[in-house]
């Protein structure tokens, strides 16, 4: 026996409900849905592949991605620090709504916040 890894304790459902919960907020925001594609269902179809193997599940993404490099795989688009907070609020809001609590989210949220500020690569566009 070992101890569940955050993918287990969450479970591949409820991580797959997240996911669905967080896109229906990118795809409704003004700040993040202009560099969103139109159609999220590869966008989702991808992260859950991502976040499985980001909480210890198996290499999903890896397997038919290769190596995630997130930040180079960012870089063609504009990631701003007030759209790193952007995300993290959608993802905030996606957690309230699939009831994801306690210790494991906010040991699964700080992980998000640290690779949200990685992502960024851009001033705030002064327009
Ligand atoms: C892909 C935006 C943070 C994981 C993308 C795409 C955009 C984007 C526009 C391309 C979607 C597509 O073409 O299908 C952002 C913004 C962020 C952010 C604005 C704010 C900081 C993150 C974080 C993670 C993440 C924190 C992981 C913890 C991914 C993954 C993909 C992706 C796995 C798919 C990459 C692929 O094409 O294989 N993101 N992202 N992103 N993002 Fe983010």
């Amino acid at each position: 026996e070992h101890m569940p890894t955050p993918f287990e304790a969450i479970g591949e459902e409820k991580l797959a409900q997240l996911i669905d919960a967080f896109y229906r907020r990118v795809e409704q925001h003004p700040e993040l849905a202009p560099i969103f594609p139109a159609d999220l269902s590869e966008t989702a179809r991808k992260q859950k592949q991502f976040m499985t193997q980001f909480l210890g599940g198996p290499p999903i993404y890896t397997e038919e991605h290769g190596h995630p490099m997130l930040r180079a795989r960012h870089m063609p688009f504009q990631i701003t620090e007030s759209r790193a907070k952007a995300w993290l609020a959608c993802m905030k809001e996606a957690m309230d709504e699939v009831g994801l609590d306690g210790m494991i989210r906010e040991a699964f949220f700080s992980r998000l916040v640290l690779t949200a500020q990685h992502m960024i690569n851009s001033p705030e566009k002064e327009d």
